[in-house]
């Protein structure tokens, strides 16, 4: 590392940073990254350095909660690679990619023993196998969990390994830009939170595994201040294209709390796993019917996301929710040692709240979970910028129109082992960062960073913040329609200009971290609004009222791109086709028979 003090006479509003050289620069320390690291690290790549925005082993990944897929087969035997495949392309309206879907499906028996090699806490069956449960829109029981803590638990077992292969990590830095003359990467420039030194990264490979974009919803079942479209944003200002954004998961059940109340205020829209309803949790409205009867007879409770998120929304458009604007969720069938047994987190929350599963129900409503699209790669996860990677939730591709539940911790691990052993097979050195580069991208950036601290003007940053939240939530939700996406894109156009004027603290504030997340969540917005207008159609988990049914002449991906003129271009192009194992698992038609559960 070499310092630059830049406070000479004739440079005097260029900050001070901090240059690292390094050959592979890791942006993200869950469990994408992690894994990335691993197979880097595994193949004997040293010059490596992992970036978390968080204290070491904190990362989004610990609130994942309900599983990880993979075709173990340990209570259905039938189950195989194929028939997950086919479940997550019928789940994903055959928007996914059909390699990538295949990518993940294949290698996961694999990487679930691995894990558990590792020392992943999986729960267990009587016979100490790995256990797995019934997970929504899945035609066998695959999802391997660790209670309902898997996140967790998984994210130990990659930081455990990686400390065991020495991975360098830095916690606490946000990266704020990508430094790329849009066909070839040199690096990125961030800052440390906690000193507030910005820092210059020279290196030859960047891989964001930053996650989503899902917070910039103000209804969702993020930490806040992640998952705010860091990943995508960066990606795309360093000129690879977005693809799919319009496609936003809302999970059926975040807690519906009474938001007045100042101690479940806090918990408004938070995750209550899908293992609740893979354990035999039932919906019911405020008539006591048990309402999933009328939308999905044979799935039920257990139909896809997308399905059972706009049952709820509209049993209470209707009337027929609770005061706190959901609906009831009854595990209370269930014994308390049961619950205890597989839900203890869930539990517990609810239990400190005054709530006992396992004599109540819990009141729940959508929530905005998961972005599926994201950065467009290729088969090993690599941009059309070469040596920008993106993995993890801030790749697109791997769930079409509509996640399975279950899938998203795959696609980490799976994923992160695919690009590691590409980036393992080519990386020589940290590379060198041209001059045009540092001068044209890296030292305005800077520039701004330093401008933007401290800044005193006339909008505060989390009015902004929230305010595009909103947005995003009245305008792109569960339901959308041309007239109120475009109502949308104009209001981000007020917004945009009020970012320009903000009130920040300085850099190793909070305002400062929530000013730059602006920035990302603007870019994420207008490309949700954008990709929403363009796709006239439903699918999945894109559900325009205006167009209600899906146009098989749509079944296309949309790519965003950063126009020459500074605005956002788009495309479509076709999907591919899958392999004839998965034409044939999909031939035979499996489909999650729900009734097994009672
Ligand atoms: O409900 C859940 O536990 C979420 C899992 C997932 O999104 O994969």
């Amino acid at each position: 590392m070499s310092s630059h003090d830049t406070t000479g006479a004739e440079r005097t509003s260029l900050p001070a940073y901090d240059q690292i050289d390094v050959s592979v620069l890791v942006v993200g320390a869950g469990a994408a990254g992690a894994r990335t690291a691993i197979e880097l690290a595994e193949h004997g790549v040293e010059d490596l350095l992992v970036l978390g925005k968080r204290n070491h082993g904190d990362a989004h990944t610990t609130w994942a909660r309900g599983g990880i897929n993979g075709a173990l087969g340990t209570h259905d035997p039938e189950d195989s690679w194929a028939i997950h495949a086919a479940d997550t392309l019928n789940e994903g309206h055959f928007l996914n990619d059909p390699g990538k879907v295949e990518t993940v499906t294949e290698q996961m028996p694999e990487r679930l023993r691995e894990l558990d090699e590792w020392g992943m806490d999986f729960s267990r069956t009587d016979g100490g196998e790995i256990d797995q449960r019934f997970f929504g829109a899945q035609s066998f029981r695959r999802t391997a969990f660790a209670g309902d803590h898997t996140g967790e638990s998984m994210l130990n077992a990659l930081v455990d390994r990686a400390q065991e292969l020495s991975v360098p990590y830095r916690e606490n830095v946000m990266v704020t830009k990508l430094l790329s003359d849009g066909e070839q990467l040199y690096g990125a420039v961030g800052f440390d939170m906690d000193t507030g030194q910005f820092l210059l990264f020279n290196a030859g490979t960047v891989v964001l595994a930053a996650g989503g974009y899902a917070a910039s919803y103000n209804r969702h079942t993020s930490r806040d201040d992640e998952n705010n479209g860091d990943g995508p944003a960066l990606a795309y200002y360093a000129g690879a294209e977005l693809m799919d954004m319009e496609f936003v998961q809302f999970h059926p059940t975040g807690m519906a709390v009474d938001e007045s109340d100042p101690e479940w205020e806090p918990w408004s829209g938070r995750l209550v796993t899908e293992a609740v309803r893979g354990e035999g949790g039932r919906l019911y409205n405020t008539a006591g019917e048990r309402f999933m009867e009328r939308y999905s007879p044979d799935q039920m409770e257990l139909d896809a996301r997308d399905v059972v998120a706009r049952a709820i929304a509209k049993e209470i458009k209707e009337g027929r929710g609770t005061e706190n604007g959901g609906v009831y969720l009854d595990l209370s069938h269930k014994d308390a040692a049961f619950i205890q047994e597989r839900l203890p987190r869930m539990y517990e929350r609810f239990q400190e709240l005054g709530v006992d599963m396992a004599a109540e129900p819990v009141e729940v409503a959508p929530t905005a979970h998961y972005g599926m699209g994201g950065v467009a790669v290729d088969e090993h996860g690599e941009t059309s910028v070469d040596g920008l990677f993106a993995i993890g939730e801030t790749m697109a591709g791997v769930h079409g129109a509509n996640r399975l539940g279950g899938n998203s911790l795959a696609e980490t691990v799976a994923f992160g082992v695919v690009a590691g052993e590409r980036i393992a097979e080519r990386t020589d050195g940290p590379g060198s960062l041209p001059d045009s580069v540092v001068g044209g991208v890296a030292e305005p950036h800077l520039r701004d960073l330093s401008e933007l601290a401290g800044c005193n003007g006339d909008h505060d940053v989390m009015d902004v913040f929230t305010a595009i939240q909103d947005v995003l939530w009245d305008h792109a939700g569960i339901l959308r329609d041309e007239a109120s996406m475009r109502a949308g894109l104009d209001a981000l156009d007020d917004l945009r200009h009020k970012a320009t004027d903000m009130s920040v603290g300085p850099v190793t504030s909070r305002s400062f971290e929530f000013a730059v997340d602006v920035g990302f969540m603007l870019t994420a917005a207008e490309a949700v609004l954008r990709g929403g207008l363009e796709r006239t159609e439903s699918r999945g988990a894109h559900y325009r009222t205006d167009n209600p049914e899906t146009d098989p002449d749509w079944r296309q991906n949309i790519y965003f791109e950063l126009a020459d003129l500074g605005g956002m271009s788009t495309h479509t192009e076709p999907v591919g086709t899958s392999s004839q194992a998965v034409q044939d698992a999909l031939d035979e038609g499996h489909e999650l028979d729900y009734h097994q559960l009672e």
